[in-house]
């Protein structure tokens, strides 16, 4: 279970009921309407009529002569003021993105155990935990899990997919390879046997070849999709592959074990969540909660990395997952700096199946959720990753080098290990300044480089960063590169501690900020922002605020990852809607430009206690790939399944989903 896992349910448990008196709307529409009973199935019912209501307006808006988005937060006035808003909005083509071409029947938010698509459209489970992905290999179950069958089969918890076209560097949108992430395991449903306080050697092993990544070739056929078990392509990355370990901390005493005298090879990347991809055509997979897996922090007996260690949450005595137990590089009283060798953005070439996986250094050590691509005016290449814990930032990653598209791909394999790595500030005033994490400049006198990249956090800290409601996934939009944060919630927000960019305490629902960069140059070193979305619960009064009301609220909790299509909707993907709005995982498109922005549009649904993640086209946007992670989590026993899905059975399985156009078409039109 991930921090953010123990964080959500401890939320669950501490909602409370909705219990309302009866001949009283339990939403408080305050309209006349019949949400009269506190029964589950009224609240079902209910919940939707506050969100027709709200597409009812959406319709009736759409009419009129003039309209204004009523989901949507306005510009930061105050930015305005400064006249701020010509020079650092160079490219805001809102005619280019009017028309956004959404034309889907919004599904109803549910509580169904099943995937839901809107009409018109079908999905279909590609690969589950355990299956397959070479010729000849049987299928992986809680009664046969071995590490070697681990090793060639689909892994857990899938969350990242990033489509790459075959042949490569062709645009193909029925022919490709789909990298898949695989965050954590849960061992209470991977084995019936399972004993969380003494994991046995066996079971661990599977786990760690159940992390990591799948490259598998797809093929469509029709409107079918499936996967190409002969392909040379595919492969497994798991928890004891080798990964070099790349830029400046490449060789650093601290990174040195009893295993690598070296200090650049590691076995190995955990708790993988999102990423990104180059120009290049190389994936890049970001560790999230890599401090999970290290027990033992108060055996530690050197006091810089001790604290180093805690700034990282990594626990003193013992692991809720035990590994340490079975292997000593996860007991930092064994191994002190295995630990400093994890907490990396990874690239790997899915294009050569014998590609040494690359931790890059020079883009800093936290808690990256993703690494997302952008190239500056001139041509260097710019990474945003953000830090997924309450009150962490927002970075991003500037290269030396260049891009050069008629260079070699594999040219380009250094370009993140050589750059200025930047964190965010924002100001009040709709402003905001990346502060260099330099070593010898201002506050960071008196730091080394390798000081900064291993300890960011608090190098950060020196600087004046703005600590953010858990920064999750980025993207750029790619008609005119504004960039989109998702801050998926923060509970320990104090209202006392509010700030322009973090404008509510306790932020239960999260919300979404939209930044453009300095004369539109990616590299700037100053930008603009202003909030895109608020999220919430329309009945819930402590959902409004100071300078917010109602109508400004989307019905959408906890977004957590984004991507774009070629019209500029932005589709985002939400973890812990039922521990907020009681309605399962959603993906939604919004429009970010023209008449429609703002305006939220539910797509598609995924099962109970499972969060959906890695909202991923293929070229033409004819397919939606989108995976189905912790099918069933809850805070119940696990002898009282809340899923079954897909199989009807238990355990559910986490699961990879492809979407289609019944027709054919293009998704969301
Ligand atoms: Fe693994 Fe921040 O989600
Ligand atoms: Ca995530
Ligand atoms: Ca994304």
């Amino acid at each position: 279970m991930t921090d953010n896992r123990r964080q959500f349910l401890r939320f669950f448990d501490s909602r409370p009921a909705v219990d309302q008196p009866p001949n009283r709307c339990i939403w408080k529409c305050g309209a006349a309407c019949f949400h009269t009973a506190p029964n589950e199935a009224r609240a079902s019912q209910a919940f939707e009529h506050v969100l027709n209501r709200r597409m009812g307006r959406r319709a009736m808006l759409r009419g009129a002569a003039a309209v204004t988005a009523p989901f949507v937060l306005a510009a930061t006035p105050v930015g305005r003021a400064l006249g701020l808003e010509s020079p650092l909005a160079p490219r805001r083509a809102d005619a280019a993105v009017r028309g956004t071409g959404l034309a889907f029947r919004a599904i109803q938010l549910n509580q169904l155990d099943r995937v839901t698509v809107p009409t018109g459209y079908q999905s279909q489970v590609l690969l589950r935990w355990g299956d397959p992905l070479f010729d000849g290999v049987d299928r992986l179950t809680s009664a046969n899990a071995s590490k070697e069958l681990q090793e060639q089969t689909f892994g857990y918890n899938c969350d990242l997919n990033a489509w790459f076209g075959l042949p490569a560097g062709q645009r193909s949108s029925s022919h490709g390879l789909l990298c898949v992430n695989h965050e954590y395991t849960e061992g209470e449903r991977m084995f019936e046997d399972y004993d969380p306080d003494a994991p046995t050697r066996a079971q661990v092993d599977v786990e760690l070849a159940a992390h990591g990544m799948s490259i598998v070739e797809l093929r469509r056929t029709g409107n079918t999709w499936g996967v190409v078990r002969s392909s040379h392509f595919n492969r497994r990355i798991t928890a004891t592959t080798p990964i070099t370990l790349a830029g400046p901390l490449a060789g650093d005493a601290r990174l040195k074990t009893s295993t690598d005298a070296t200090g650049k090879t590691v076995l190995g990347m955990l708790n993988n969540c999102a990423g990104g991809k180059t120009p290049w055509g190389t994936v890049l997979t970001a560790e999230e909660n890599w401090n999970q897996y290290f027990g033992n922090n108060d055996a530690v007996t050197n006091s810089t990395q001790k604290a180093l260690n805690a700034r990282y949450g990594v626990s003193d005595g013992a692991t809720s997952r035990g590994w340490e137990q079975v292997h000593s590089r996860f007991d930092l009283a064994a191994e002190p700096n295995e630990v400093n060798r994890f907490g990396y953005v990874v690239e790997i070439d899915p294009y050569n199946p014998d590609f040494t996986p690359i931790k890059h250094t020079a883009l800093g050590r936290f808690k990256h959720e993703a690494a997302t691509i952008a190239l500056a005016n001139d041509g260097r290449v710019v990474a945003y990753s953000g830090d997924d814990e309450r009150f962490e930032y927002l970075y991003k990653f500037v290269s030396r080098k260049k891009y050069d598209p008629n260079a070699p791909r594999i040219s380009h394999l250094d370009v993140l290990d050589d750059g200025t790595l930047y964190v965010a500030r924002f100001d009040d005033d709709g402003t905001g300044t990346w502060l260099p994490l330099v070593a010898g400049q201002g506050a960071l006198a008196s730091w080394s480089q390798a000081d900064i990249l291993i300890n960011t956090r608090a190098a950060a800290d020196e600087l004046g960063a703005t600590p953010m409601d858990r920064p999750e996934d980025v993207e750029v939009n790619p008609l005119n590169n504004r960039i989109y944060m998702a801050l998926t919630n923060n509970t320990r927000r104090e209202e006392a501690d509010v700030d322009g960019a973090n404008p509510r305490g306790p932020n239960r629902y999260g919300h979404i900020l939209e930044m453009t960069e300095a004369g539109g140059d990616m590299a700037a070193t100053r930008f603009s922002w202003e909030v895109f979305m608020i999220c919430g619960d329309p009945s819930d009064e402590t959902t409004y605020f100071a300078g917010y009301d109602k109508s400004q609220v989307s019905a959408i909790s906890s977004p957590d990852n984004v991507a774009f299509d070629r019209t500029g909707n932005l589709w985002i993907a939400t973890d812990g809607q039922p521990g907020t709005i009681d309605r399962n995982d959603t993906v939604f498109a919004v429009p970010t430009g023209g008449p429609e922005r703002g305006h939220l549009q539910p797509f598609l649904s995924v099962p109970k206690g499972a969060e959906v993640c890695g909202p991923e086209f293929n070229a033409d946007e004819t397919a939606l790939f989108v995976n189905v992670q912790h099918p069933g989590e809850s805070s119940e026993s696990p002898d009282a399944p809340q899923s079954v899905w897909p199989d009807g059975t238990w355990p559910p399985l986490p699961s990879l989903v492809v979407v289609t156009k019944t027709d054919g078409g293009r998704i969301g039109t």
